[in-house]
């Protein structure tokens, strides 16, 4: 199967909600998810899956229990390794792509209402359809 490019913008565009992530992509057993954040979300860790989060537009403030807050800019990324407890945060709305297992859910060892199931990209965006 020859694969389609992935318009992120485009993809970006197909949704509003917050905290809700979408996938755009899966390769070897990970996903490439998009999400929309604003405001905090909960502070929680993946046992035993890293998390890679790229900003795509607008600023994402990372929360840690055990250490400083990170600020990650448009075109910067950061990996939370298994077992950090971290919370995202974004003050005005902010693009993220995350990579991870398939398995990981949004709210880690959390759970609770803010738990979400990615859901595929439903729009003709080329990517997860
Ligand atoms: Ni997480």
């Amino acid at each position: 199967m020859i694969p389609q490019p992935v318009n992120l913008a485009a993809a970006f565009a197909t949704f509003d909600e917050v905290y809700a992530p979408r996938v755009a992509a899966e390769l070897n057993g990970q996903m490439v998810k998009l999400a929309k954040i604003q405001g905090r979300f909960v502070m929680h860790s993946h046992p035993n899956e890293d998390e890679l989060f790229l900003v795509q537009r607008g600023e994402l403030l990372m929360h840690f229990e055990d250490g400083p807050t990170r600020t990650i800019r448009e075109g910067e990324l950061i990996v939370v390794p298994r077992g950090v407890r971290h919370c995202p945060d974004a003050q005005e709305e902010c693009w993220i792509l995350l990579f991870e297992p398939a398995s990981t859910l949004n709210t880690g060892d959390e759970g609770g209402e803010r738990t979400r199931d990615a859901v595929p990209l439903t729009a003709d965006t080329g990517a997860g359809l």
